[in-house]
């Protein structure tokens, strides 16, 4: 007779602690949810970028950005802006630098190092220093370029 009482309740038991593990993983995660805001680095982010950008992208794209000798591609103005910004994730500028700048060694700085360039490319197209720039994928995927 026992395990015939008993069965039912065990699994009720079982139920009623897999809904409650269930609701509190849910609840866990959901707090844990990044939220998304606008993008910002800092000033040190922004200055240690420069110095990168004088050393290895000046020649291609130009002291004020609108392009160099070499003829890499402005990094200011309309058509910039209406590629990487309008709302973007900051994700999408900074995977497009690590995959194909320098052109002859993409991906050859480290993350570090990539996002103090988009400091100082983020700087010079007016965007104001605020809290550092991350340079993880994640991270950069709830920053959203809006001034
Ligand atoms: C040898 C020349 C050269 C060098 C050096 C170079 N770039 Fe570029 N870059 C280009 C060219 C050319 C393009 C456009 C590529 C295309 O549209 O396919 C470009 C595109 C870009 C873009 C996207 C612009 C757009 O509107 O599509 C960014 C951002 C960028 N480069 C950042 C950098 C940074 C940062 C460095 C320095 C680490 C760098 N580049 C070094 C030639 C160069």
């Amino acid at each position: 007779m026992m395990p015939i009482f008993c069965r039912p309740a065990t699994q009720f038991a079982l139920a009623m602690g897999f809904v409650v593990g269930f609701a509190t993983a849910a609840a866990a995660q959901s707090s844990a949810e990044p939220v998304e805001r606008p993008v910002s680095f800092s000033s040190e982010q922004a200055d240690r970028g420069k110095v990168k950008y004088i050393k290895e992208c000046v020649d291609c794209h130009g002291e004020n950005l609108k392009g160099g000798l070499s003829g890499g591609a402005p990094l200011r103005g309309l058509a910039f802006e209406q590629k990487f910004f309008d709302g973007l994730p900051a994700s999408i500028i900074f995977a497009y630098m690590v995959s194909t700048m320098p052109p002859d060694s993409p991906g050859r700085y480290s993350p570090n190092t990539y996002a103090n360039l988009m400091a100082y490319i983020l700087k010079r197209n007016g965007f104001k220093a605020g809290a550092p720039l991350p340079s993880d994928f994640d991270a950069l995927d709830y920053l959203i370029m809006e001034k």
